[in-house]
C-alpha cells in the first residue's frame, strides 16, 4: 500500500515538472514571436475626424445658395470634429488655384473643391495628386480629366435646365418668346442648366435674349434693366427663365421699378431659397427647381473615407425636386436656406 502512493506521488511530481518545464516553455516563447509578427503587418489605425485635415477653397459668397452652402462645411466640421481649411475666393479662379496650393504645401489630407468655372484646373489637380492629396469636386463641375480627382458630389445641373424647360413648355404649348438671365459664364452650374434647358424645350419657344448676371442680385438688375429697355414685357417676351434665385430677386426690382406687376410674366428660378419661396408667395416667380447647397456631411464622410484609402462613389448627385407657389407658404418656414 505505502509503496503503490509513493509511485502515485512520483508520477504526480514527474506530470507536475513536464507542465512546468516541457509543456509550457514553448508557448511563453512562441507568442512574442506572433505578436511581433502582426505588428509588422497589422494595417495603420484608421484615421477618424480627429485626424482629418479638410481644406475647402469656397468659390466665394455671391448668393444665399452660396452662404448656405459655406455654413454646412463650417457646422459639419465644428459637429464631427475635423479641422478644416476654408477660404473664399470671391469668385475669382486664380484665388481658389492660390488657396489650394497653400493647403497641398501644408500637406492636408483631402481637398474639397467647388470650382468657379469648368476649365483651367488641370496643372493645379495634378500638383495635387502628385502630392498624394485627393481632391473632391463639390457642387460644380470641372472639364478635367476624371484621373486628377477623386469623386463630384453635388447636382446635375443639366437636370435643373430641363426641369425649368418642361415649365415653359406645359405652359406655353402655343409656344412663347422668352428672356434668360444666366449664371456666371463657364461655370458648371450655367453651362449645365442652359444645355439642359435647350435639350428639353419645345422648338415654338424662343429664347430671345441670354445675358449673365454672374449669380448675383447686384448684377442682375442692370441686365434686367437693359432688357427692358429692349424687350416689351407681355408683348416681346412672355417669360423669363432665370439661373438663380438672388439673380430673380434683383430682376424683380427691375421688373416692379418699370410697372411689371407679379403674375404678368411666367418666371422660372433655381435653388429654392428662402428668398425664392418668398418670391413665388409673391406671386413673381411660378416655379423654382431645387438646387440643395447642404452637402457638407456628405462632404466630410467622403473626405474621411478618401482618408482612409477606402473605396468611394465617384459621383454622388443630390436627389432635388420642383417647388410650386401652392405650397410655398407652407413650406417657407421649414426652410434651411
Ligand atoms: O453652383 C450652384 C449655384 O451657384 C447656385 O445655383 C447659385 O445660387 C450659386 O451661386
Amino acid at each position: 500500500m505505502m509503496r503503490s502512493i509513493k509511485v502515485l506521488f512520483m508520477l504526480t511530481l514527474a506530470v507536475i515538472l513536464l507542465a512546468a518545464c516541457g509543456g509550457a516553455a514553448p508557448a511563453a516563447t512562441e507568442a512574442p514571436a506572433e505578436e511581433a509578427m502582426e505588428a509588422e503587418t497589422a494595417a495603420p489605425a484608421a484615421k477618424t475626424y480627429a485626424d482629418l485635415t479638410l481644406c475647402y477653397p469656397q468659390l466665394g459668397a455671391e448668393s444665399d445658395w452660396r452662404t448656405a452652402n459655406s455654413a454646412s462645411i463650417k457646422q459639419t466640421a465644428e459637429d464631427l470634429g475635423f479641422n478644416l481649411i476654408f477660404s473664399d475666393a470671391q469668385q475669382k479662379q486664380e484665388n481658389q488655384i492660390s488657396a489650394m496650393r497653400a493647403c497641398i504645401q501644408q500637406g492636408v489630407d483631402v481637398i474639397a473643391l467647388p470650382p468657379v468655372v469648368e476649365d483651367g484646373w488641370d496643372a493645379v489637380l495634378t500638383e495635387a495628386k502628385n502630392a498624394g492629396i485627393p481632391v473632391i469636386i463639390v457642387d460644380r463641375s470641372v472639364s478635367a480629366d476624371q484621373s486628377l480627382y477623386a469623386a463630384h458630389i453635388g447636382s446635375d445641373m443639366h437636370l435643373e435646365g430641363e426641369r425649368a424647360a418642361e415649365e415653359f413648355n406645359n405652359k406655353f404649348p402655343e409656344g412663347a418668346q422668352i428672356l434668360e438671365l444666366s449664371g456666371t459664364t463657364g461655370s458648371g452650374a450655367a453651362v449645365g442648366r442652359a444645355e439642359g434647358f435647350r435639350s428639353v424645350l419645345d422648338d415654338n419657344i424662343e429664347i430671345l435674349d441670354s445675358q449673365t448676371g454672374n449669380f448675383t442680385r447686384a448684377e442682375a438688375l442692370p441686365v434686367m434693366q437693359a432688357f427692358l429697355q429692349k424687350y416689351e414685357p407681355g408683348t416681346d417676351f412672355q417669360g423669363i427663365f432665370i439661373h438663380n434665385d438672388d439673380m430673380g430677386i434683383g430682376a424683380i426690382e427691375a421688373l416692379k421699378a418699370a410697372g411689371v406687376e407679379p403674375g404678368d410674366l411666367f418666371i422660372v428660378s433655381v435653388d429654392g431659397t428662402r428668398g425664392g419661396f418668398q418670391a413665388m408667395i409673391d406671386g413673381w416667380f411660378q416655379a423654382d427647381v431645387e438646387c440643395n447647397p447642404l452637402l457638407g456631411p456628405q462632404v466630410a464622410e467622403m473626405a474621411l473615407a478618401l482618408a482612409n484609402g477606402e473605396t468611394i462613389d465617384r459621383e454622388v448627385l443630390t436627389n432635388e425636386t420642383v417647388y410650386y407657389p401652392d405650397q410655398a407658404a407652407e413650406l417657407l418656414p421649414s426652410r434651411q436656406y
